[in-house]
């Protein structure tokens, strides 16, 4: 029974990705060919669209009917499957990759399919390149936790997350928001990336869809508030 529960424990964390490994070469490959990857990001990115406009962030300026297209950024946007969501939905899409295996896999999808509401940019989420007040909304969807790595010590680690909120915060219109899907590894990881936020001009909260799991799927839900 130890035996077996090792097994399945090893199984279990092989099939974690890891960044850079899962998302080069034939790993993009077989990332953006997968049928069940496709539909979880797309699942994942609805449930991120509902809660943009969540009622307890209270009430928005913005109107999805009315306003549209307005400006997203979608940070680590892979190969597309995202940031197509948010373009269905009426978005004017800004997908933010820094892996070039990856992202020109979006970028092809979007020539053969003649997208023109989506712009790909080939960055690194802590070093963006976008106007300040430019930007309606940010989404993230399984890649925000990838911005501390390679990054050692938790000082180290509480300044990247630190000058990127801020960062985010200055691009973001006034009443602009903020929904992070990820993965952190433990609480001492979701607190820091959820500190970065609170300490930096943003108020909001998270939602842990499955409140048993001690490490697991989280919903930053975030709003602009100076
Ligand atoms: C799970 S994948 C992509 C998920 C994407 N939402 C989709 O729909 O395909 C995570 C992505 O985050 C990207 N990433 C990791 N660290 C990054 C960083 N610092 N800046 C930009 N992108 C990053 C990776 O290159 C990878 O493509």
């Amino acid at each position: 029974m130890f035996f077996f529960s090792h097994i399945v424990i090893a199984l279990a964390k092989t099939k974690l990705p890891k960044f850079p490994d899962s998302y080069i070469g034939d790993k993009a490959e077989e990332y953006d060919s997968l049928k069940w990857m496709q539909r979880n990001q797309k699942r994942t990115t609805l449930m991120t669209i509902n809660y943009l406009f969540d009622e307890k962030l209270g009430k928005t300026n913005y109107n999805l009917e009315e306003d549209l297209p307005l400006n997203i950024l979608d940070l680590g946007c892979g190969t597309g499957f995202s940031s197509d969501m948010l373009v269905e939905f009426g978005f004017r899409v800004i997908g933010v990759d820094i892996l070039h295996d990856m992202l020109s896999k979006a970028n092809k999808k979007r020539k053969m399919l003649e997208i023109n509401k989506i712009m790909l940019i080939l960055a690194d989420i802590n070093n963006l390149p976008i106007r300040n007040h430019s930007i309606h909304f940010v989404t993230s969807i399984s890649a925000y936790n990838f911005i501390t790595h390679e990054k050692h010590g938790q000082r180290n680690k509480r300044m990247i997350v630190n000058n990127t909120a801020k960062y985010l915060n200055k691009i973001l219109k006034t009443d602009g928001r903020i929904v992070i899907e990820f993965y952190p590894e433990n609480d001492e990881e979701l607190n820091l990336f959820n500190s970065s936020f609170t300490e930096n001009g943003f108020e909001g909260f998270m939602i842990k869809n499955n409140p048993n799991q001690r490490s697991g799927q989280i919903f930053l839900l975030l709003k602009k508030t100076r």
